[in-house]
């Protein structure tokens, strides 16, 4: 279902915007091919051994679009204390049922509260950024600024070229503007979890508040 009724005239909210990972539709494929890997002992774990090395031991940790919960599940591991919100049911679905016990709320990050903190880490990587509802970045970003702790840090990571279908094309201008405005500074830009030099398919980057 596409449409949202409301009387006429009448501004939709932010929060019942449908995200583009909505609109594509793609949550089977997706939580699929994860399955499929996971299964094959493929590598899914990239992400979160960056996040391990940017964190103390026992650190507290949000995974914010968990999508099937392998990022938080790798961390989980390391010993850290992971929250995981995802707003799509069925992969939340997919989580509770591959990672049986692991902690995942059905959550937007634009219902983050600040008291849902304090973090050391809000890691938002494998796209979710450009999946957001329309014009909701700047939104998204200052909800996951709101939630760190004293010297907590943002791991953020997605496609800069060939994104997903239905994903935006967000560039690494329009990215550092719309952090900026959310009280957020950038620590490191990089181009691969594992730190390789910035370049023009992919963005890692590293923020803390300004
Ligand atoms: C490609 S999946 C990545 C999932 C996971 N981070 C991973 O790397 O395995 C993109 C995710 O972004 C999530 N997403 C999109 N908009 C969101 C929002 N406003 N709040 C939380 N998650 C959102 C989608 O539900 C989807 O699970």
């Amino acid at each position: 279902m596409d449409r949202i009724t409301l009387p006429p005239g009448e501004p939709i909210p932010m929060t019942t915007r449908r995200t583009r990972w909505q609109q594509a539709g793609q949550s089977g494929n997706f939580g699929k091919r994860f399955a499929e890997l996971i299964a094959a002992g493929e590598d899914v774990d990239g992400e979160a051994r960056l996040a391990d090395t940017l964190l103390r031991r026992g650190a507290r940790v949000l995974d914010a679009g968990a999508g099937m919960g392998r990022v938080t599940a790798a961390l989980l591991r390391q010993g850290h204390d992971v929250v995981a919100i995802e707003p799509d049911e069925a992969l939340v679905r997919q989580a509770r049922e591959t990672y049986p016990g692991l902690p995942i709320e059905e959550r937007d990050i634009l219902g983050l509260r600040p008291d849902d903190g304090p973090f050391d880490l809000v890691v938002c990587v494998g796209n979710v950024l450009i999946f957001l509802a329309e014009g909701t970045e700047r939104r998204a970003l200052g909800a996951m600024r709101d939630v760190l702790g004293e010297n907590g840090r943002i791991l953020v990571g997605f496609h800069l070229q060939d994104p997903p279908p239905h994903a935006r094309n967000y560039t690494p201008a329009e990215f550092e503007a719309d952090l900026t405005a959310a009280g957020l500074r950038v620590d490191l830009r990089a181009g691969t979890y594992q730190l390789h030099p910035a370049n023009d398919a992919y963005g890692v980057w590293i923020l803390s508040r300004a």
